[in-house]
C-alpha cells in the first residue's frame, strides 16, 4: 500500500501543480494594517525596534494611506498616543481625541478604508495600565468598564467601522454591545483581543504606543502563556457577550490556540502578529541572518493554515508587495 504505489513528490514537480494543490492561500484581504497616531502636527516619528513603522500625526497619515490603498490593503487598526495622560485615561475619550480625529479624518478622505479601533486604557492612562486603580493600586475591573464604553463610543460617534477592546477586563464585550446597542449602535462589530496572552512580545510595541505599565506588570488581566484550554473558556466568554470575531494574540507562539479556537467555534478568527515578531524578522534580515520575503511568507503562511481568517500586522506592506508578484 505504501512505496512505490505512493510517491508524495509526483505533485511536487512543478509550480503549476504546486500552485494547484496548495492549501492555504494568502491574499491582501487577509490583513489588517496598525498605525500609531500621535498629537501635535507635522509628525513622522520611526519607532526604533519596528523598522519601517512611525508614529503619524493627523496631517501626515495621507501619505501613509495612499500607500496602502495603492497596496490594496482595506483595512487599518488605529491606536493614539495623547498628550496628556491622567490616573483616568481621560484623553482616550474626547471627541476631539488622536484616535478621534485620525478616524474622522481618514474616512472622509477615504470612506472605503475600514477602519478599526483599538480600545484600551493603557496608552491614555498615567500609569500605564489597561484598567482604572482602586485606592490600593489594583486594577479595578467593574469600575473600567464604563470608561473603556465610553472611549469606545467616542470612536464609533467619531465614524469607525469597528471597535476592537484589548483591555483584558471580565465582561467587557457584554458591557460594551449593551451600551452601544442602547445608543443605537447595535450594527457595529466588536472584534474582542479574546484570548490575549502576557506577552514578552509586546515590548517593541510598548515603545511605539508609550504604554509600557510604570508599575508591576499586566499579568492579573492578560492571560499566562501556559494555559491553553484557559484560552477557550475566555474566547467563549467574549462570543456569549456578543463579539463578532475573536482574536487569538500574539500569533506565532500560540498556533495552537488559534487552531483550538477555530475548530471549537468556527467563529471568524483574527490572529495579532505582534510587534516582537515582526521585529525579530526585521532583525534577522537586516543582518542578513535570514531571507526576509520567504521567511514572512511562511509566518504569514503558518497563521493562516492554523485557522486565522484575519492578520493584523505591521507586516502587511510587505505582504501587499510580495504577493503582488
Ligand atoms: C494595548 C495593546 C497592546 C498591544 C496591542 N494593544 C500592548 C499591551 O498589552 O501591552 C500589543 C501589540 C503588539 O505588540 O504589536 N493593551
Amino acid at each position: 500500500m505504501t512505496f512505490p504505489i505512493h510517491r508524495m513528490r509526483r505533485l511536487r514537480q512543478n509550480e503549476a501543480i504546486r500552485r494547484m494543490v496548495r492549501e492555504t492561500v494568502l491574499t491582501v484581504d487577509d490583513f489588517i494594517y496598525p498605525l500609531f497616531i500621535i498629537y501635535g502636527e507635522g509628525r513622522k516619528q520611526p519607532v526604533k525596534s519596528m523598522p519601517g513603522v512611525y508614529q503619524l500625526s493627523k496631517d501626515m497619515l495621507k501619505d501613509e494611506i495612499d500607500e496602502l490603498v495603492s497596496l490594496g490593503i482595506k483595512s487599518v487598526l488605529l491606536f493614539g498616543i495623547p498628550e496628556y495622560k491622567d490616573s483616568s485615561g481621560t484623553s482616550g475619550y474626547q471627541d476631539n481625541g488622536v484616535v478621534q480625529e485620525a478616524v474622522k479624518y481618514i474616512k472622509d478622505l477615504y470612506p472605503e478604508m475600514y477602519v478599526i479601533t483599538d480600545v484600551c486604557l493603557c496608552e491614555y492612562t498615567d500609569h500605564g495600565h489597561c484598567g482604572i486603580l482602586d485606592e490600593k493600586g489594583r486594577i479595578d475591573n467593574d469600575a473600567t468598564l464604563e470608561f473603556l464604553f465610553m472611549e469606545a463610543l467616542s470612536h464609533v460617534r467619531a465614524g469607525c467601522d469597528m471597535v476592537a477592546p484589548s483591555d483584558m477586563m471580565d465582561g467587557r464585550i457584554g458591557y460594551i454591545r449593551k451600551r452601544l446597542d442602547e445608543e443605537g449602535y447595535e450594527n457595529i462589530p466588536i472584534m474582542s483581543y479574546a484570548a490575549k496572552f502576557c506577552s514578552a512580545f509586546y515590548g517593541p510595541f510598548r515603545e511605539a504606543a508609550e504604554s509600557a505599565p510604570k508599575f508591576g506588570d499586566r499579568k492579573t488581566y492578560q492571560m499566562d502563556p501556559a494555559n491553553g484550554r484557559e484560552a477557550l473558556r475566555e474566547v467563549f466568554l467574549d462570543i456569549e457577550e456578543g463579539a463578532d470575531i475573536v482574536m487569538v494574540k500574539p500569533a506565532l507562539a500560540y498556533l495552537d490556540v488559534i487552531k483550538a479556537v477555530k475548530e471549537n467555534f468556527g467563529m471568524p478568527t483574527a490572529a495579532y502578529n505582534v510587534s516582537g515578531e515582526y521585529a525579530m524578522i526585521k532583525a534577522a534580515a537586516f543582518n542578513g541572518w535570514l531571507d526576509e520575503e520567504r521567511v514572512m511568507m511562511e509566518v504569514m503562511t503558518s497563521i493562516k493554515r492554523a485557522g486565522a481568517d484575519l492578520i493584523i500586522t505591521y507586516a502587511a506592506k510587505d505582504m501587499a508587495r510580495i504577493l503582488q508578484y
